[in-house]
Parts: C-alpha cells; sequence; structure tokens
C-alpha cells in the first residue's frame, strides 16, 4: 500500500538536482519566442491622458508596444468583478502597468518601455485603512456574523477594549510570475502558466481575446511556490502573453523579475482591528464586538471570501457566547491584496489570542488556562451555527502536547531564569488552532479527474489540482497506486491542463487532496471493479471472489498479474480509462443570515513556542517548537511533515519579521530581499519537535486524511505570545502589547513600554 507511507515528493530529486522545469524554463523550448516588459506608471493614483508608443517602436529588436486598442476581446483580468483593467485609464497603484512592450529579447524590451511617452494627471491617493474609513472608500458592504445575546459585554464584570494592528505579508515564492503563450497548430491559444488555478486563467484569456473557452488551453507543470499568490493574481500575466501572441502571431514570455513582482503583485491583507470583549472573574468570554477592516489595496479580487474567512475564525478554538463581528474591505491605491496561506482565518486568529492574552494578564491568570476555560466543547456550535465536530480532540492535543513538551516543568524553569536575568528574559507559551476546511463558496468544493491505463499496464492521472511544492501529486500518486493494487512507479501524475480535465476550482484552501484525490479514487474504482469482473469471467469464479491485491488479482487459485489483467480487459473490450468526480458532501452557507456548516471538518492543532528575548536591541531566539498536529490519517507523512515545519515557519516570519512598508507616495519600500527580512535557516527554532495525533481517521475524507496545507501556519501565534510572556518579565505592566508583526524593534518599544519607572535602566 502506497498511501500512508513515507515516500519522498515525487520531484525531490529534480528539485535538489535543480533538473525540475518551471514555467520560464520552458522559454528555451520557444525559439520565435518574444519578451513583454510592462510600461510602469510613477504614480499611485492618476488619470492616464495620452500615451505615445512611437519613440519605443524606434528601438532596435522591439516588435510593439501593447494597449488597449489591441484588446480583440475584454481588456479586463479582475476574477470576481471585472474591476481590473490590463490597460487603465486611471492609474491606482504605484507602478501599474499602463502598457507592454514586446521584443526580441528583455533587455530591448526594457529600454523600449522607458521611451514610451506617458502623460499623467496625479490624484490623491489612500494609503491606509485609516485614511480608508475617513474617506468612506470601501470594496465591500460590511459583512456580518452574529450569535447570542450582546448584553452581555455590558453586564460582564471584566472588560478589554482595544485595536490591533496586523501587517501584511509577500509571498516570496521562490518562482515569481511566469507565463507562456503561443498559438497552436490549428490557431487556438496556448499557454503555460504557473498558475493554481488553470480553468480561471483559461477563462481571462478567452475574455481578453474574445475566444470560447474551448480555444484556450491552460497548462500549469509546476509552480516553485505559489502560497495563494498565485490564486487568481497568474490571470493578469497570462492574459498579457496570450495577447501579445495574437498580436505578434509568436510566441510570448511574461515574467516579472523579483522587484517587479514584489511592486505588482497583491499580498496578504494587512488588517485594523478594533474589539470590546467582555469576561467573567474566571476568564469565561461572555460576549466579542469586533470589528475588522482589511486592506484590500486598488480591487476587490478575493478579499471578500478572505474577510469572511476572518470572521469564521475570529472564534479560533473557542466558544463565544454572544458575538457581533463586522468585516469590511478598504480601498487603498496598492497593490490589490489576495489569497495567502490562511485565508483571513491568521488574522481572525490573532485578535482573539490577544485578547485572551491581555484577558488573563488582567486576571492574573496563566494564559493556557483563560484558553483551555474557554475551548470548545463536544456538543458546542460556532457563532455562524456549525456543530464542532472532533472538538474532544482539543482537548486531546492539548493535554498531550503539554505533556510531551515538558510545558509545566519548562515554565517553572523559565521562571528561575527570569529571576536571575535582567536583561534577558524567555518567555513559554501554548496555543491552538481550529481550521475549517472547505471553500467557503460551497459550489468550488468539485473535482474531476481522468484515469488512463495502457494495455501495459501502466497508469496515467489526470486531474484538477496543481503542484506548487505541497506534495499534492505525490499524494495522488500514492492515492491511485493504492485504489489499483500498483507499485508507486507505475502511475505518472500528468500535468494539469484545461483541456483533460475541465471547470477545474483554483488549487486552495488545503482541500486539493481531499478533493482531486478523492475525485482520483473514483476513477480508480470504477475500473478496479471492471477489472473484477474480467478476472471473475476469465476464470469462471463470481466477482465477489476475486481478491483485488498488490499487482494484480487473485480468482479461484489463478493469480493474474495486473498488466496482463489489463491485456485481458482491454481483448474483452472492457474500457480502461475513466472519469471520477467528488463534491464535497453536507455544506452549505448562508451569507445573509450568516448560518451553514460552510467547513466539511475542522483541522486541530496546538504549539508550543519558547523564546529568548534580549532587553537591550529586541533582538530574540526561538529556542523550541513542539507541535502535535491532527492530520486524520496521514496519506504521506513526510510530506505532511514538511508542510508543517513549512507552514509554521512562514507564520513565524509573518508574526515576527516581515514587514511591510509602503512610503508617503504610495512606493512599497520594502521592494526585495535587502529590505523585507524573510525567514530562514537562523530563525528555525534550536529544537523543533513535530508530531501527528495518533488514531485520528477522519470520517467521509479520502483515507480518512486531513488537509495540512494552510493549518500550521497559525501555530506559529504561538512564538507571538511566547514573546509577550518575555516582554511582560521585564516588568509589572498589566497590558503588555505590540502591533504585529513583533519585529525586534517592536519587541524592543514594548520592553521599555513595560520596564516601569522601577525597572527602567539608568
Ligand atoms: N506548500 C508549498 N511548498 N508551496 C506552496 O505554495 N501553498 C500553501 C500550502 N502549502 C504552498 C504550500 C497553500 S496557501 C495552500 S492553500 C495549500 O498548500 C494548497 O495545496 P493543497 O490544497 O494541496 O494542500
Ligand atoms: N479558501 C481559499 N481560497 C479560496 C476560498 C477559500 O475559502 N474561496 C475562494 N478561494
Ligand atoms: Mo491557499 S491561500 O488557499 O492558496
Amino acid at each position: 500500500m502506497s498511501v500512508g507511507r513515507s515516500v519522498p515528493h515525487e520531484s525531490a530529486h529534480e528539485h535538489v538536482t535543480g533538473r525540475a522545469l518551471y514555467t520560464d524554463d520552458l522559454a528555451s523550448r520557444f525559439p520565435n519566442l518574444l519578451h513583454a516588459w510592462p510600461v510602469c506608471a510613477p504614480h499611485a493614483h492618476a488619470l492616464v491622458t495620452a500615451i505615445d508608443i512611437a519613440p519605443a517602436l524606434e528601438e532596435p529588436g522591439v516588435v510593439h508596444v501593447l494597449t488597449k486598442d489591441d484588446v480583440p476581446g475584454e481588456g479586463d483580468s479582475g476574477s470576481t468583478r471585472h474591476d481590473e483593467p490590463l490597460f487603465p485609464g486611471e492609474v491606482m497603484f504605484h507602478r501599474q502597468p499602463v502598457a507592454w512592450v514586446l521584443a526580441e529579447t528583455l533587455q530591448a524590451a526594457q529600454r523600449a518601455a522607458r521611451r514610451v511617452k506617458v502623460d499623467y494627471t496625479p490624484l490623491p491617493s489612500i494609503l491606509s485603512i485609516q485614511q480608508a474609513i475617513d474617506e468612506n472608500s470601501f470594496l465591500t458592504s460590511p459583512l456580518r456574523l452574529a450569535d447570542g445575546d450582546m448584553s452581555a459585554l455590558d453586564e460582564s464584570p471584566v472588560r478589554i477594549d482595544g485595536e490591533l494592528t496586523i501587517g501584511g505579508q509577500e509571498h516570496f515564492y521562490l518562482e515569481t510570475q511566469a507565463s507562456i503563450a503561443w498559438l497552436d497548430e490549428t490557431g487556438a491559444m496556448s499557454v503555460h502558466s504557473s498558475t493554481q488555478h488553470p480553468t480561471e486563467t483559461q477563462e481571462i484569456v478567452a475574455r481578453v481575446l474574445g475566444l470560447s473557452a474551448n480555444h484556450v488551453t491552460v497548462e500549469c507543470l509546476r509552480m516553485g511556490g505559489a502560497f495563494g499568490g498565485k490564486e487568481v493574481q497568474a490571470n493578469a500575466w497570462a492574459a498579457i502573453a496570450a495577447l501579445g501572441a495574437w498580436k505578434a502571431r509568436r510566441p510570448v514570455l511574461v515574467r516579472l523579475t523579483r522587484q517587479l513582482d514584489m511592486a505588482l503583485t497583491g499580498k496578504r491583507h494587512p488588517f485594523l482591528a478594533r474589539y470590546s470583549a467582555g469576561f467573567s472573574n474566571d476568564g469565561h468570554l461572555q460576549a466579542l464586538r469586533l470589528a475588522l477592516f482589511s486592506d484590500g489595496g486598488w480591487s476587490l479580487d478575493l478579499s471578500e471570501p478572505i474577510m469572511w474567512r476572518a470572521l469564521f475564525h475570529c472564534d479560533n478554538a473557542y466558544h463565544l457566547p454572544a458575538i457581533e463581528a463586522v468585516g469590511r474591505v478598504c480601498r487603498t491605491h496598492k497593490t490589490s491584496q489576495t489569497a495567502f496561506r490562511g485565508f483571513g482565518g491568521p488574522q481572525g486568529m490573532l485578535v482573539i489570542e490577544e485578547i485572551l492574552a491581555l484577558a488573563a494578564r488582567r486576571l492574573g491568570l496563566a494564559p493556557d488556562v483563560v484558553r483551555e476555560r474557554n475551548f470548545y466543547c463536544p456538543g458546542h456550535t460556532t457563532h455562524y451555527g456549525q456543530k464542532v465536530d472532533g472538538a474532544e480532540r482539543l482537548g486531546l492535543i492539548w493535554n498531550r502536547l503539554k505533556d510531551t513538551s515538558d510545558f509545566e516543568k519548562r515554565r517553572q524553569a523559565i521562571a528561575g531564569f527570569n529571576a536571575t536575568h535582567l536583561h534577558e528574559k524567555r518567555g513559554l507559551a501554548i496555543t491552538p488552532a481550529k481550521f475549517g476546511i472547505s471553500f467557503t463558496a460551497t459550489f468550488f468544493n468539485q473535482a474531476g479527474a481522468v484515469v488512463l491505463i495502457y494495455r501495459d499496464g501502466s497508469v496515467q492521472v489526470n486531474q484538477g489540482g496543481t503542484e506548487m511544492g505541497q506534495g499534492l501529486y505525490t499524494k495522488i500518486q500514492q492515492i491511485a497506486a493504492s485504489s489499483l493494487g500498483v507499485p508507486l512507479d507505475r502511475v505518472r501524475v500528468m500535468s494539469t491542463r484545461t483541456d483533460k480535465v475541465p471547470n477545474t476550482s483554483a488549487t486552495a484552501a488545503s482541500a486539493g487532496t481531499d478533493l482531486n484525490g478523492a475525485a482520483v479514487a473514483d476513477a480508480c474504482a470504477q475500473i478496479r471493479s471492471r477489472l473484477i469482473e474480467v478476472a471473475a469471467g476469465a476464470c469462471g469464479c463470481d466477482p465477489s471472489a476475486v481478491v483485488f491485491g498488490e499487482n494484480g488479482v487473485l480468482a479461484a487459485g489463478m493469480s493474474v498479474a495486473f498488466h496482463e489483467l489489463c491485456e485481458m480487459a482491454y481483448k474483452c473490450r472492457v474500457p480502461l480509462f475513466a472519469h471520477g468526480f467528488y463534491k464535497t458532501p453536507e455544506i452549505h452557507f448562508d451569507q445573509a443570515s450568516g448560518r451553514g456548516r460552510p467547513f466539511y471538518y475542522y483541522a486541530y492543532g496546538a504549539a508550543v513556542s519558547e523564546v529568548e528575548v534580549d532587553g537591550f536591541t529586541g533582538a530574540y531566539r526561538l529556542l523550541r517548537t513542539d507541535i502535535l498536529q491532527d492530520v486524520g490519517d496521514s496519506i504521506s507523512p513526510v510530506v505532511d511533515r514538511g508542510q508543517t515545519e513549512g507552514g509554521f515557519i512562514q507564520g513565524v516570519g509573518w508574526l515576527t519579521l516581515e514587514e511591510l512598508i509602503w512610503d508617503d507616495e504610495g512606493r512599497l519600500a520594502t521592494g526585495g530581499a535587502s529590505t523585507y527580512k524573510l525567514p530562514s535557516w537562523s530563525e528555525v527554532p534550536d529544537r523543533f519537535e513535530v508530531e501527528f495525533l495518533s488514531g485520528a481517521t477522519q470520517p467521509g475524507t479520502i483515507g480518512g486524511s486531513k488537509a495540512i496545507g494552510e493549518p500550521p501556519l497559525m501555530l506559529a501565534i504561538s512564538v507571538r505570545e511566547a514573546l509577550r510572556d518575555a516582554v511582560a518579565a521585564f516588568g509589572d505592566e498589566e497590558r503588555v502589547t505590540f502591533d504585529s508583526p513583533a519585529t525586534p524593534e517592536r519587541v524592543f518599544f514594548a520592553v521599555q513600554r513595560v520596564r516601569s519607572e522601577r525597572h527602567a535602566l539608568p
């Protein structure tokens, strides 16, 4: 059985030897290739009053400059609303492309782009959430979730009110956005795209060219990371490449440089949260009033479902007897913020963790005690009316992790350390995470697959999910091999193409394996039962007497190898291919009433982190992290471990290092790796223990497994809370807080605030 085995990532060897190909690597296959480069606006907000391309056309090697006059269809790549003109008359963020040069070389295109003459009338810009609120600049109307009796807020003996500013995050996938488009032998459009959503990329290309979808094929071989940044934001580049290929009748490559990618593409949404929470004297949360504002940037993109997910997750793992939560997406003159691992969930969860931490200190209780007291219990429902299935796993994980991480003993040791160290303090924290699995828009939760078996018994699997390093293809290969009883190396997972499986959903919401894996298993099961019939016929026994085993069948004392069985089936004129389909059952959600069951299940986990803070500089070290995550029955334990470690570290980056700064002109001041601090090897905890909950079969999912792509990111909140714990140890301040990210600089100033007169340095 391949499922459940620790197999290496199917491309591991190619990844580490540099032989794995990405979209940009395929350029060498197109000898006639043109390069595209944008003409970027030098304003965050301006009207374009004139464009003169003539000087650029004089540049040697230039073939054409694309403007709106070249668009045969609709010149817009907006995915939700059609609100992203490819050639805008009104510039909406700094460096927004207004025209694209096509040239024989990248250098020629770059030189010519500087020679396109554009006249602008600058306009005032909105560059912060507060400014957007003040100027009533929003992309959505308020979204609302409410439950319980809010009069409990005023009746609560303990009130925690405040505001939390949460920073965004650059995806910094190693492979920047890339697309190659060309006309195929029949004159139809073909596209290689680094996209999480080939079907949507196909739809947008078709829209821009005025073609029907069956004239556009989009393929994604693999991505060098995506993290949500290519869920919708790959579309514009594919559209430009396709438009260029359409116009020039030659293949066109669009590949953003790192600087361009950072300047032009959306990021995780910055949030501003305003909250009022009421607690009982023993630390039970009684009521919560919450206003969330996100910085959506210039266009809608996925900001609305992201805000919904933030609202769905403002409970994290805690029962909220009364809540009124309202979310609103601000429109600013910045890049259009987009999906990023967690999809708004992390921001919602950060707020409730902040509130519980502040309440614990106010009440003089240990934060883990307050957290535990508010846990969901079996039978509870969420503030949107979903029963919290599996809530007992929360307590199970919590207690086991406290045990295996030596939580209590280390807390005492840390108290001892802090009592004897004036300028270094250690902090320890445990935080839980509950993350809802399913696309919140119910219709996305479907998947298709086409499985082909050849007469020699070798297998090709086509399915709708894309590979971005997360190991989807590995799990798909394992699922197909196990369903058909063949060794892994008999199964090839083909690159994702819209002409193999149509109408796919984005590979997102951590549901890639749940959805596509189940569709593949469905197709395999159909072929398998046909093969059993064939074997029964050949052996003259009842199909129920056929044992489908490893690499073949046993029937009436005869054993037939898989490839022989396939040949027999072919001779019997039995088809050796099938399409499979899956749709997640039982889910529904009504936005108007704010009630339903948006998630098929919840993924649970918890983490304990310990840090040491230097009071002179605010610099910190992550000494140790212990994680216990519920992955159900893991399909691929090594892959799941990689996802857990990687997701956690990416969360640590978001919460403690990575800071996006836009200057007064709306320029991204942190627009490169030299100014944007990413986590690296040195940020990995000195000791890092990752375990999966055992005996955790999840009912109703593929192989009893659970999603893993996003949930571990939110375990990094344990690091923020450990930092709070350490900072608090510098003084006896009751309210210890800092905006997110908790950069060394912010930690330093928090230490300064906490060091009361009594504790201040001379
Ligand atoms: N892991 C790697 N290596 N690279 C990625 O881009 N994206 C994450 C996660 N893990 C990502 C990753 C995000 S945002 C999601 S939603 C899931 O993978 C998507 O894949 P899955 O549904 O197959 O888990
Ligand atoms: N999660 C991730 N991506 C999405 C979702 C979601 O809930 N909805 C649409 N795209
Ligand atoms: Mo992931 S943010 O759902 O692509």
